[in-house]
């Protein structure tokens, strides 16, 4: 059975410190894995009828912050990324945040000047603190030297690995705690308070005086400490609020917090029964979606930890092997915690502290004349604060670091662009402009290169042209 073969695996780690802090790594897969089973005896644990739109007091405006914040509060706070998830959407084998964003520095150069920014203008010492996995850890340990004996205090910690499941026999595909790491996975940023407890983390923060903790995804860089918050969750005696933004149609997918039998909770796609899938996408009756920018109370962390820890919504991610196997993930969100909470509520905050970097389309905005770096943080062009983005499809040619870094010999000047989409093997010269809609198109077996210097404005290229 999945006990024996997790019992196999932990007696293949010979030394006792590693192989108790294995022991109890497997056995909260374990307490994961059983859960899952319970869950799949029993599909209707989410009964449709008893989920709302959240109540008015369960989401607050951010305009509605108004106190003036005590820069003492920063004493009391620390600033944790979750870097532990690969971007495989983005073909990535390493941390994401460790890609060139601006100016040659990458997402986690500029979250340090972000802090170091927080810290020199309110004469604090925020530290920042980086959830690894085994597939980003060496990556960031690497980053992270730059900043060796100098502010801000920078530490990192291992979220757990957990085996990947065979689907058929139910069998763990990792045979030995040192097997490939392909037989293994991160699971999730939900992962994330069991690591904390399981590092020593919590408690080493506790005991330096943290009281809070604001966490966010590594690539988000519009999620900077927002001083209002966190005097509305110390006044309002929340243990937990969780930043949500307005959706828009692309963004249908994020989960969003629901009223729950009068209790806040995070909904997820992956829990939604197929037959309420469009209800859920719907934009009316949930306006919002979760930013994962979180901010949780230590202490009631400790107290839900040692009085039998968290019990969240479980996403099961299947996935196929290199050597055709179906294999399943079983993964959990950090957002999910907020139903263990007290006083926990969203708040609705501008779209600016979310800006994410999901795609090769949305790092090309980025990286763009759209966008400038003041202190760590990414600033809109002047000219651009009315027109809003510019809407960026990359096609299936832009589906990896090498493909983008190859097709673009420099960003092109997209101040005064709406609209483009590129399919096809398209090849972007230096010096490019382009304004207005530009549609590039290379049918099959064709290729585009627009030329160095070249200015496309309300434009269609099509065909084999090599301009
Ligand atoms: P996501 O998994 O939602 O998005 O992670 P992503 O990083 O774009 O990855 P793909 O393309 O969907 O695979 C959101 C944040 O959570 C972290 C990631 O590093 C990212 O900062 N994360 C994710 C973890 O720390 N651990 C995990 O197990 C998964």
């Amino acid at each position: 059975s999945l006990q024996t073969e997790l019992k196999k695996l932990v007696d293949t780690v010979a030394k006792p410190v590693a192989r108790r802090a294995f022991d109890a790594e497997m056995q909260s897969f374990s307490q994961l894995y059983i859960r899952y089973q319970e869950q799949k005896s029993e599909p209707c644990a989410l009964d449709w009828d008893h989920i709302k739109s959240p109540a008015e007091d369960q989401i607050l405006p951010y305009a509605k912050l108004s106190t003036p914040a005590d820069p003492k509060n920063l004493k009391k706070l620390a600033v944790l990324k979750v870097n532990g998830g690969l971007g495989t959407s983005m073909g990535m084998t390493g941390a994401k945040s460790a890609l060139k964003v601006k100016n040659d520095e990458t997402f986690l150069d500029l979250t340090v000047r972000q802090i170091e920014h927080l810290n020199a203008t309110n004469h604090a010492d925020v530290p920042l603190i980086l959830m690894t996995s085994f597939n980003t850890n060496e990556d960031t340990k690497r980053l992270i030297k730059n900043y060796a004996n100098q502010p801000p205090r920078i530490t990192t910690f291992n979220q757990s690995r957990y085996p990947r499941i065979y689907e058929d026999t139910e069998l763990p595909c990792p045979r030995h705690a040192e097997d490939e790491k392909k037989t293994w996975y991160p699971p999730g940023h939900g992962d994330l308070y069991d690591s904390l407890v399981h590092s020593g983390v919590l408690d080493q923060l506790l005991n330096d005086g943290k009281e809070y903790l604001f966490v966010s995804n590594s690539d988000n860089l519009g999620a900077v400490v927002d001083q209002k918050i966190l005097q509305h969750m110390i006044d309002s005696q929340s243990e937990f609020l969780m930043e949500v933004t307005d959706k828009t149609k692309a963004d249908v997918k994020g989960g969003t917090l629901i009223d729950y039998d009068g209790s806040v909770q995070l909904l997820e796609m992956a829990q939604v029964p197929s037959d309420h899938v469009d209800d859920f996408k719907s934009v009316r009756t949930f306006k919002v979606f979760n930013t994962n920018n979180l901010w949780i109370d230590l202490k009631a962390l400790k107290r839900i930890m040692d009085n039998g820890g968290m019990k969240l919504d479980i996403i099961v991610n299947p996935k196929v092997t290199e050597d055709g196997h179906s294999v399943i993930q079983l993964e959990t969100a950090a957002g999910a915690a907020i139903k263990h909470f007290r006083n926990a509520r969203g708040i609705n905050v501008p779209r600016s502290r979310f800006l994410p970097v999901k795609s090769y389309s949305d790092l090309l905005l980025i990286k763009s004349d759209i966008y400038s770096v003041k202190d760590g943080q990414l600033v809109i062009n002047e000219n651009r604060m009315f027109g809003g983005a510019p809407v960026i499809k990359l096609g299936d040619h832009f589906k990896k670091i090498r493909d983008f870094q190859k097709r673009f010999k420099q960003i092109p000047k997209i101040i005064d662009l709406d609209h483009l989409t590129v399919s096809g093997d398209v090849y972007f010269g230096r010096n490019v402009t382009l304004r207005g809609t530009v549609i590039v198109v290379a049918n099959e077996g064709q290729r585009i290169n627009v030329p160095d210097g070249c200015i496309l404005e309300n434009r269609l290229l099509s065909g084999n042209l090599n301009m």
